[in-house]
């Protein structure tokens, strides 16, 4: 395959959306949307990818370098054109391909990438292009798939405004000859910017042709205020949920589940209604989710039941056949096969043997306001309701808690630990007391 580069656009302000966090940093199914661009591009056989950024975006280089990717900085935002030949220093000598695209565009495809290389081989280069009517786009004049120029919304006349293909923001070119022409841009327009729009113009005067590719607008959707991102999230989610089927994984309410990037649903698990998937989770064969569970950094085996109302914190691993019910969390801990926690418990940085039981109300007390410990309950044992057990702390296979303890010690194999205070019985008190308060009221009232 030919060698492919991309420059990614990402030095704007993103000023609508009012946020401390860059716009490309933004969360689209938990992955920053340059990394749902970076992610599709690397899809698309893209080895090198340059990401431009303005002076104040240190993290966005950061997370572009975290994913392998280039940046460089743009010191004054002077418009698209502008930014795409900042990447001149990194690509100029580049011996291949480019893709240009906004950063700001969480749907775009591997598919998208590689029909934009396919058309800019056999036209010379390509842009994609969309039907939509919005005042928010340049429009696309073209004949016959043949691109004659862009024209911003605002600089275009009556005519050119009524023309619904849209441009999309992504552009394909020879890279040597990108930078040639993007060289030669000028700011004659009506935001006296440089227009990455224009670069076709002067492809044109060397004779190379520019096709276009026309895809749904969905895929092109970009973001720039909240109500977009919002947007954009609702069309992956989608994406994500059919998939997921396509995959035969059992979502019996697909439009009220709300999945990760990385969501790993195995054929023939089960999802109930309602229920939200954090990043890094792996659901087996098998395995259960019932309603109203937020799932995060966990993976479930199968044959395992998890919910309903259940919280599964990174770290948690719950093991074949173990159940996890209604206001359990579980953070860092591993559940063993069978074991069983079903109603209102919390089990932090701890171990749970193979068959053993977790009472209503058991905390594992694993913070002392300064470091985390511990707990290791073994294989069968029995924890009784309402056991505190203050980390770290050992509870061998076997061993019985008796109900309301709090287990400061190690606990033998088999044995019994009970810690709370002796019942005592004062027979008759409770008909007594009521008496006397009663003769007291009685007197009062008078
Ligand atoms: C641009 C296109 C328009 C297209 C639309 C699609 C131009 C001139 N116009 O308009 O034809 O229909 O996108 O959404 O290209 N950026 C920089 N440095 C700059 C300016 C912009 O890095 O100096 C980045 C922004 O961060 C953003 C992207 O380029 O990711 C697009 O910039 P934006 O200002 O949103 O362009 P539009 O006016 O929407
Ligand atoms: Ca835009």
């Amino acid at each position: 395959m030919a060698h492919r580069a991309g420059i990614i656009l990402a030095a704007g302000e993103g000023k609508r959306m009012k946020s401390a966090l860059p716009k490309v940093m933004h969360n689209v199914a938990g992955l920053p949307i340059l990394g749902h661009v970076i992610a599709a591009m690397r899809g698309a056989g893209i080895g090198r990818i340059v990401v431009v950024t303005s002076p104040g975006g240190a993290a966005v280089r950061d997370y572009a370098a975290s994913l392998g990717a280039e940046s460089v900085i743009q010191e004054q935002q002077l418009g698209t054109g502008h930014a795409a030949a900042c990447a001149e220093p990194l690509l100029g000598k580049f011996d291949g391909a480019l893709v240009v695209t906004y950063g700001d565009m969480p749907l775009v495809t591997p598919d998208l990438f590689e029909e934009s290389f396919a058309t800019q081989a056999r036209a010379g280069m390509a842009i994609v292009a969309f039907d939509s009517g919005s005042k928010a786009y340049g429009r696309v004049i073209a004949t016959n798939g043949i691109l004659d120029r862009i024209v911003e919304y605002r600089d275009a006349n009556e005519e050119e405004r009524r023309v619904r293909l849209c441009n999309a923001g992504i552009l394909a070119a020879e890279a040597k000859a990108f930078f040639r022409w993007a060289a030669k841009l000028e700011n004659k327009n009506d935001q006296r910017e440089f227009y990455l729009t224009d670069v076709p113009n002067f492809a044109k005067r060397d004779g190379v042709r520019c096709g276009v590719v026309d895809v749904a607008e969905e895929l092109a959707m970009g973001v720039n205020s909240r109500a977009e991102l919002a947007a954009c999230e609702a069309v992956m989610q989608r994406r994500l949920r059919s998939r997921a089927l396509d995959n035969a994984a059992g979502l019996i309410a697909p439009e009220t589940v709300f999945l990760s990037h990385d969501t790993v649903l195995e054929a023939d698990c089960r999802v109930g209604p309602y229920v939200v998937f954090g990043s890094g989770v792996t659901v087996k064969s098998g395995a259960e989710i019932k309603s109203f569970t937020h799932i995060e950094g966990a993976v479930i085996e199968g044959g395992a039941v998890v919910g309903p109302h259940s919280r599964l914190r990174p770290g948690a691993v719950i093991g074949e056949n173990a159940h996890i019910g209604n206001f359990v969390e579980v953070k860092n801990s591993r559940i063993e096969k069978g074991a069983k926690a079903n109603h209102l418990a919390y089990l932090g940085d701890s171990r749970v043997g193979a068959g053993a039981n977790i009472g209503a109300g058991t905390i594992t007390c694993n913070y002392d306001g300064y470091d985390k410990h511990h707990t290791d309950i073994g294989a069968g044992a029995f924890i009784g309701s309402d056991t505190t057990l203050v980390a770290p702390v050992k509870v061998e296979d076997g061993a019985y808690i008796g109900a309301g303890s709090v287990i400061t010690k190690d606990v033998a194999k088999d044995a019994l630990a009970v810690t709370r205070a002796e019942q005592k019985e004062n027979p008759g008190w409770a008909a007594s007391f009521r008496a006397r308060k009663k003769a007291a009221k009685a007197k009062k009232d008078k």
